[in-house]
This record gives structure tokens, C-alpha cells and sequence, in this order.
């Protein structure tokens, strides 16, 4: 067993010996090449933080795949609502509606099943971004600015579907 051990070692050191050997650079030359490309990569790395992508998925069942959604205020949010269904948006119609934080939504609820005809969007200043009624296959996409930290309820105003259909839109 000991004879063993010292073999194995010694191709231990023989392999870690070879790959040191292979990560050495042969010049000088090969290090300077290689440092502006870093540089150039970091400011892609900050533009893609002012920007955010939210998907959020609907179905027949009268549910959001999500009840949490996170971003960073000051990003410039793009999200995407889509209905996985079949049904058409006059018997299962899904938006999303994100709202002003102290908004009522029962109440807000209320004025929005009168708002058939504007697609369940009441007039009022309690809506700070939403999508249009979307039914089965479809998906609506929409572009808003993030709104200063806190914690902003969303829901989906389509009659009846507040109660199930909601969540949580978290500004950091
Ligand atoms: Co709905």
C-alpha cells in the first residue's frame, strides 16, 4: 500500500508539473493582448442593469405562474404577460395591472369590472403600468421605468380575477 501511495503521488506532482507548464504564458506579449479585452467587456456588464426582462405567464385556471417579481429602481423594466390557455379573453381575458402602493383594490377592483368597454382599465391615477386583456396563445409586452423602492401590488382587473390573480412587484 505504501509503494502504492508514492506512486501515485509522483504522477500527482508529474500532472500538476505538465498543466503549470501549459498555463504559463510563453511572452510578455500574451498578457498585454489579453487585458483590454476585460476592460472592454465591464461597461456591457452596467447597461445591462438599467434594463430588466419580466415574463409572466397566465392560464385557464385563472392563475399567474409568478406572485413575486423583483427589480432595481431606475431600471427601465420590459415585461411580457402571456396566456398559456385556450380560452378566449371575452370568458378568461387576463392583463396585468401593477398599482400605486396604498391603492384599495377591492375598490379599485369595483371600477374596473365597469370599465368593459376600455378593456377593464378605469380612469384614475392608481395604475402605474398594465397590459391589454390578452385570451389563450396570446401575449402582450410592455416597456415602464421601475418605480422608487417599495412594495407594489400587481393584479389582473378581468372581472372577478383580482381575488386569485395578484402579487407582488419588489423595488430594491
Ligand atoms: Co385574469
Amino acid at each position: 500500500m505504501k509503494h502504492l501511495s508514492i506512486i501515485t503521488l509522483s504522477i500527482s506532482i508529474l500532472f500538476l508539473t505538465g498543466c503549470k507548464n501549459e498555463a504559463t504564458p510563453k511572452s510578455n506579449e500574451t498578457i498585454s493582448n489579453e487585458t483590454p479585452s476585460i476592460e472592454q467587456t465591464t461597461p456591457k456588464v452596467e447597461e445591462n442593469l438599467k434594463e430588466i426582462n419580466l415574463e409572466i405567464s397566465s392560464n385557464d385556471q385563472m392563475q399567474y405562474d409568478k406572485t413575486e417579481l423583483k427589480v432595481k429602481t431606475g431600471q427601465k423594466i420590459t415585461l411580457t404577460l402571456k396566456h398559456t390557455g385556450k380560452m378566449k379573453k371575452e370568458v378568461m381575458g387576463h392583463n396585468w395591472v401593477l398599482l400605486k402602493i396604498g391603492t384599495d383594490i377591492p375598490i379599485f377592483a369595483a371600477k374596473a369590472v365597469k370599465a368593459k368597454d376600455n378593456e377593464y382599465i378605469p380612469s384614475g391615477d392608481e395604475i402605474i403600468a398594465h397590459t391589454k386583456i390578452i385570451g389563450g396563445g396570446e401575449s402582450d409586452s410592455i416597456t415602464f421605468d421601475a418605480p422608487e423602492k417599495g412594495i407594489y401590488d400587481f393584479i389582473c382587473s378581468f372581472p372577478g380575477h383580482y381575488a386569485i390573480m395578484k402579487g407582488k412587484l419588489i423595488v430594491e
